[in-house]
């Protein structure tokens, strides 16, 4: 059911890579509620995935854009509102990539070389999205910018290796960034903390099935689906959250404010 809660509005949507991607949930939504918008992602994720295929369905242009690449995001933002014929209202940063986790390098041990791209591709991308955009002055007054974290920020995922402190970082941008764009656009700028999602970048981190198991026992609403947290990101998007900017917000089911549930002590053996 759609409520035109993006109606007139234009975004930038980055991370849609197929139709697993949270990103891709979020595009879909986006549109159903009314708004137009770019698609972004990286050149070479373009000839992976089938982004082509979101952009017809959503009559959306892609404007691809390596988000470490400062003149890349610069054309980005400079094409993007001539295609969408003006300024943006909501950007999605749906960007998230290790090395080390993709060869399984314990933390204990990173490769520098890798932990340092990983900050770049996942957390700097965010930094200078925003750089990008507040020097065009891109963004529409209220406009919203919405980037998406993991729970291993604040508390500890062994698996998670590097990207817990990645993630440690993107959100401590979106607040820093928040403050400054706030004062000076009334830009709103946060995280949403997404529960373990079955994804290409999700299910690249070794474990990821059992584990995503185990959260959902956890959590007493479950895990929280691509799609629902597709229809959080467009709640963020509309005017109904003026207010809400430099939050990282919890989309998980409940997950983060539980110690143990009675599923996972039963299947322990202990009740
Ligand atoms: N899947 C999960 O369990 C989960 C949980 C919480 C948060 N997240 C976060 O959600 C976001 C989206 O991930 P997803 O799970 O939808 O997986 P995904 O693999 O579908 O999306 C990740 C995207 O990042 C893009 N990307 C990588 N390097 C890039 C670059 N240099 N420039 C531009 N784009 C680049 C990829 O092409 C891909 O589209 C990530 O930030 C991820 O950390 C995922």
């Amino acid at each position: 059911m759609a409520y035109n809660l993006l109606k007139g509005k234009r975004g930038i949507i980055s991370g849609a890579l197929d139709e697993n991607s949270i990103a891709w949930k979020v595009a879909e939504k986006a549109h159903e509620e009314g708004a137009t918008f770019v698609l972004t992602n990286a050149p070479i994720a373009m000839r992976m995935g089938q982004i082509n295929a979101l952009a017809e369905k959503t009559g959306s242009t892609i404007i691809p854009a390596d988000a470490t690449n400062v003149e890349e995001l610069t054309h980005l933002f400079t094409h993007g509102q001539e295609v969408l014929g003006g300024k943006i209202d909501f950007v999605l940063h749906s960007i998230g990539m290790s090395v080390n986790i993709r060869k399984n390098i314990p933390y204990t041990e990173l490769n520098y070389d890798y932990f340092l791209k990983g900050i770049d591709v996942s957390a700097l991308s965010l930094h200078k999205m925003l750089a990008v955009a507040k020097k065009l002055d891109a963004i529409n007054e209220w406009g919203s910018i919405v980037a998406l974290t993991y729970a291993a920020a604040q508390r500890t995922f062994p698996f998670y290796t590097d990207m817990a402190d990645i993630k440690a970082m993107l959100e401590s941008i979106a607040r820093s960034f928040g403050y400054y764009y706030g004062v000076e656009k009334k830009v709103r700028i946060n995280t949403v903390s997404q529960s373990p999602t079955k994804t290409t970048a999700g299910t690249g981190i070794k474990g990821f099935g059992d584990f995503f198991d185990y959260a959902n026992a956890i959590a007493p609403l479950g895990n929280a689906t691509a799609e629902d947290c597709a229809n959080y990101c467009i709640t963020l998007f509309s005017d109904l959250t003026r207010m809400v900017t430099m939050q990282n917000l919890f989309h998980d089911g409940g997950y983060s404010s539980t110690g143990v549930s009675n599923a996972i002590m039963q299947k322990m053996g202990l009740e």
